[in-house]
């Protein structure tokens, strides 16, 4: 196990929290080594709503992770999303004089803090700036560094996110004990995790549906086009459920996920549920058919609103490889039949994919961001986190984290 490149990355959703620990070895696999999890609670949509409960739910993930792998977590990467992300593009350019001259990485990063000066900083923390395509002496060039040319031109994708939302996740993760030296936006860690890149190539959407959330990201070309979290979520639909039923919401929660599809019509047969009821000694009979209609209408109404967004991009038409769904609501029996018949394109659930170790478990849809952030992170070629092993005197200390990753992530 090469001991520079162990990764800690922690996904905070409004449903779960999970961490993984995962060691990144020469050849770029991802080995999960280490996980836990935790109900999430205090975060709702991406904002800190209870700190108190949220740093509870933070410190359970990382301590059974620490438990799973015998590692003591004492740096993590993060996620990040919301309402409250934005999404644009911004142009530089730097000439030089003469016959010409060879583009090294100090150029490209003098082209990235010109860029990053534009952003305004008043009230938004800057979360990504990810170069989309680089022109040379009027050329489009992939990587310019190695090049000699006069004049180099550069469009970077920019994501900044409010910048209190930032530090109050910030804070209250690292009340958990842990340094977070980085996050990584929703959108971007679910695609890594699920988008190959000929989809990327040919025009699709990634969606993950959460809990509490819709985290959108377009790609054409091979390029991110547009960037979007919107609230909507599987919390929704449970909500629905325990309302039109009067059942508690860990029981609709349960009814959903055992007995839930999201077609009515899809249905073998209806038979009744009995649970019992909050009033009395008596039980309630619940129809399949009706939490099938329940779940049918909510997911219509939220992919509907997707639906919207999508168009909102201007890349809707360009979507040739459709829509890949991922996230926990992903899970839901016949969606992608529903998701067909809404977007009137191609749908594919997407499941994290190129991790070994550990467990199966991380292939299923809930796990993209979590899985995604490695992946992302492994794009960036970081050097070292920092961890101790358990249960030695000194700590077998892996190095602090090389605080260059702040420049070199920017240049992937
Ligand atoms: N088999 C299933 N059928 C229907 N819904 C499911 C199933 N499994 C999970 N879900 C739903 O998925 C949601 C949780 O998804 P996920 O774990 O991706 O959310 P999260 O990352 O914690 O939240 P968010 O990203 O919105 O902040 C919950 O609403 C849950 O009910
Ligand atoms: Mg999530």
């Amino acid at each position: 196990m090469s001991r520079n490149r162990i990764v800690v990355v922690t996904d905070v959703g409004s449903s779960k929290i999970a961490t993984l620990i995962a060691d990144i070895d020469e050849l770029g696999e991802i080995h999960i080594i280490g996980s836990g999890e935790s109900l999430s609670n205090g975060i709702d949509k991406g904002s800190i709503v209870n700190s108190a409960e949220f740093i509870k739910s933070c410190r359970e993930s990382i301590s059974n992770s620490e438990n799973s792998s015998g590692f003591k977590v004492s740096v993590v990467i993060s996620n990040i999303s919301g309402q409250y992300m934005d999404f644009k593009t911004e142009k530089d350019n730097l000439t030089f004089e003469g016959n010409g001259k060879e583009i090294d990485y100090t150029d490209v990063i003098t082209l990235i803090d010109k860029v990053s000066e534009k952003i305004p900083r008043d009230n938004m923390k800057l979360l990504h700036i990810l170069p989309k395509k680089y022109i040379l002496d009027n050329d489009l060039v992939l990587d310019p560094v190695g090049l000699i040319g006069n004049k180099l031109e550069a469009e970077f994708n920019i994501i900044t996110i409010k910048s209190n939302i930032y530090n109050n996740l910030k804070k209250s993760i690292e009340s958990a004990g842990v340094e977070v030296i980085d996050f990584v936006a929703n959108p971007i860690a679910s695609s890594s995790a699920v988008l190959f890149e000929e989809e990327k190539d040919i025009g699709v959407a990634c969606v993950d549906i959460g809990g509490g959330l819709s985290d959108i990201a377009v790609y054409k070309n091979g390029n991110l086009e547009y960037v979007k979290s919107i609230p909507v979520g599987g919390m929704l639909v449970t909500k629905d459920i325990a309302y039109r039923f009067k059942i508690p919401k860990e029981v609709a929660e349960s009814l959903k996920k055992q007995l839930g599809i999201a077609s009515k019509d899809l249905l073998e047969s209806n038979e009744a549920v009995e649970i019992p009821s909050r009033e009395d000694e008596q039980t309630i009979k619940i129809d399949r058919y009706d939490i099938a209609e329940t779940i049918e209408w909510r997911l219509t109404e939220m992919l509907e609103i997707i639906r919207k967004e999508l168009e909102k991009s201007g890349f809707y038409e360009k979507l040739n490889a459709g829509i890949v769904l991922t996230g926990g609501v992903a899970n839901t029996p016949y969606i992608q039949l529903l998701a067909e018949r809404i977007f009137e394109k191609d749908v594919r659930i997407g499941k994290p994919k190129d991790y070994r170790g550990f467990s199966d478990k991380f292939s299923s849809p809930e796990y993209a961001t979590a899985v995604g952030m490695l992946h992302f992170i492994k794009a960036f070629k970081f050097n070292n986190m920092s961890f101790t092993k358990n249960n030695t005197n000194k700590g077998l200390n892996f190095g602090i984290f090389n605080k260059f990753f702040d420049k070199i992530k920017e240049l992937f």
